[in-house]
């Protein structure tokens, strides 16, 4: 692939723009990039599905995947729509994961959420991981459900009964409905006490006509190598491109911070397969799914190999969601990925039928940009924030939003929205500001990805355009609260200021230095409704 430009850091990442063509299809364009891992839906949150899967359904995109907010460990099913795969409204949870008639508390939440449509019936097939035998199934009549829960349990080849079933992937190719699943072998003696815990092996199956079980029939997905690579291969996903079967997968990881790439390819499902290793960390990410993206005008396919982007460790939820398109050679190979971190991906595709969605944040007048790179920041335990930003025009504020993620705090986090003549004011001792509202929020009011808190300013609401106004957010603890910065584009008016817990007084060998001083180059994500 030939990049057109590379866009300066601060530009929007993602760019789209779309023209009618003459048939009814209408073509639109998508840049990827390997930075920008977190994707917020219309109303600023941050999409919070893992394991995730972008199907088109019905002419709209739908994403889904396992929730991290509520408990911080897998929990129930999250859905988005989009038909730009840039503005993507929350659709809600497949089915509510409180409720008695799911079967997914304690098995790993259903886990590798898949959804298969079955034209025959119009019923959109749910599978997930969630303990043994075999997948949990629901059906639902709309891809974002409410989707209800089979009591049959979907089996698999009858070889693995003493396996439990794993990381797996369901689709429909040429009207016939597949499944590429690995299961785990907890009891084999060659473990490690270091590594590898578990072997798995990936194995294809066809499913049964009305795409709620498989035949238990199966054939191993695996190289000549049969190493230990193919033996602890999983998160697979399965494609076709002209005659040739292709499994994506990566190796054990756990929502790791990095597994290798894997894409086996065969002329059947039966194998044998070819494999490769089309990059040694994925770009910091695990493979989840790939996406096939129609050229209308050329009815060209690109699949899009996508990946969870997780810092490793315990918080999963501060993971996102990292595209790049495969390329192939005339072998039918793939070239390998491309991790750099300049690299674009631009893409034609067809874009979704309806208009593209709006919410709170997609209308918001003043805001720090939805497509910039954003990082995680846990620092409330040093410093008291304040960012400031100018009115873009004069009226009525409503309310601020900061996105914002819990740990395990005790201390609740405040937040004030302000107004003062300049920001010098910040470093000068006894100045008052101009309170707009203030509200303050326990842990048990946020969860464990960046969803926001909103402030409603109740009261100096008018603003005139150019005005200065501030958020100050403080919430000192063992466990710091945690917020989203990026890096400040020039001219934007946004500026991020920091003052060390416990610093009130004048500091430096002269007795001139403010406590307030700029956290230099950098904004929080948040954004100010007007009325
Ligand atoms: C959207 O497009 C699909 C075909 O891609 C079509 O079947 C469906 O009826 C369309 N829906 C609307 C609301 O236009
Ligand atoms: C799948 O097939 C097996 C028999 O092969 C049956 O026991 C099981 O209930 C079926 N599951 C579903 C969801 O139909
Ligand atoms: C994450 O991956 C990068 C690149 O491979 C590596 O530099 C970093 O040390 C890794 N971090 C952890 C926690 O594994
Ligand atoms: C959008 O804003 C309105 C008005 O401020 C508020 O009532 C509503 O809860 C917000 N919706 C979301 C999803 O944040
Ligand atoms: C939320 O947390 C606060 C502070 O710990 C506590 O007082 C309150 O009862 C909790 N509310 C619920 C609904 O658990
Ligand atoms: C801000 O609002 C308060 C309470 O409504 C009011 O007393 C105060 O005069 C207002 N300040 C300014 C500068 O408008």
């Amino acid at each position: 692939m030939k990049f057109a430009s590379l866009v300066p850091a601060w530009a929007a990442l993602v760019s789209v723009c779309s023209a009618a063509v003459t048939t009814k299809a209408v073509s639109a364009s998508v840049t990827f990039d390997n930075t920008r891992r977190f994707l917020f839906d219309t109303n600023g949150r941050q999409i919070d599905a893992y394991g995730s899967k972008v199907n088109n359904f019905n002419g709209k995109y739908y994403l889904y995947g396992n929730s991290f907010s509520e408990t911080g460990v897998a929990y129930g099913i999250k859905s988005y729509s989009s038909v730009d795969l840039l503005n993507w409204q929350y659709e809600g949870f497949l089915f509510n994961p409180a409720g008695n008639n799911n079967p997914c508390a304690g098995s790993g939440g259903c886990g590798r959420p898949h959804i298969v449509y079955n034209p025959k019936n119009k019923n959109y097939v749910l599978w997930a991981n969630a303990g043994s035998p075999g997948y949990v199934i629901a059906t639902s009549s709309s891809p974002s459900g409410p989707f209800v829960f089979s009591t049959n349990r979907a089996l698999i080849d009858p070889a693995f009964d003493s396996l439990q079933p794993a990381d797996f992937t369901v689709e429909v190719i040429d009207g016939e409905g597949y499944i590429v699943f690995s299961a785990l072998n907890f009891k084999s003696p060659d473990a490690g006490s270091f590594w590898p815990p578990i072997f798995q092996n990936m194995h294809a199956s066809k499913l049964t006509a009305d795409f709620m079980n498989t035949t238990r029939v199966s054939w191993p997905v695996v190289s000549n190598a049969n190493d230990l690579i193919d033996n602890e291969a999983e998160s697979p996903d399965i494609f076709k491109s002209g005659n040739t079967w292709y499994v994506a997968a990566s190796n054990t990881c756990g929502y790791c911070n990095g597994s290798i790439a894997l894409l086996y390819r065969s002329n059947s499902i039966q194998g044998p397969w070819t494999r490769q290793i089309l990059e040694g960390y994925s770009c910091n990410g695990q493979v989840e799914g790939v996406l096939p993206l129609t050229n209308p005008s050329t009815g060209a396919v690109t699949n899009v190999w996508h990946s969870t982007s997780v810092p490793g460790g315990p918080r999963t939820g501060f993971g996102g969601h990292i595209f790049q398109p495969l390329n192939f050679n005339a072998d039918g190979s793939a070239k390998n990925l491309d991790c750099s971190t300049t690299a674009t991906f631009p893409v034609t595709f067809t874009k979704g039928n309806g208009t593209a969605a709006a919410g709170n944040a997609t209308k918001a007048v003043d805001a720090t940009p939805a497509l910039a790179v954003y990082n995680p920041v846990c620092d409330s335990d040093s410093f008291i924030l304040y960012q400031t930003w100018t009115a873009s025009k004069a009226g009525t504020l409503k309310s601020v939003s900061l996105n914002i993620a819990r740990g395990s705090q005790t201390v609740p986090l405040a937040l004030t929205v302000f107004k003062i003549p300049s920001v010098n004011d910040m470093f000068v001792p006894e100045v008052k500001w101009t309170a707009l509202g203030s509200a303050s929020f326990n842990a048990n009011q946020t969860t464990y990805v960046f969803d926001t808190v909103t402030v409603p300013v109740t009261s100096n609401a008018t603003v005139a355009k150019g005005e200065l106004l501030g958020l100050s957010i403080s919430g000192a603890d063992y466990s710091p609260w945690c917020h989203l910065e990026s890096d400040t584009a020039n001219g934007r008016g946004f500026k991020l200021y920091q003052q060390g817990q416990g610093q009130y007084s004048w500091r430096g060998l002269q007795g001139r230095n403010p406590p307030v001083y700029e956290r230099q180059g950098k904004s929080v994500k948040f954004f100010a409704t007007y009325a």
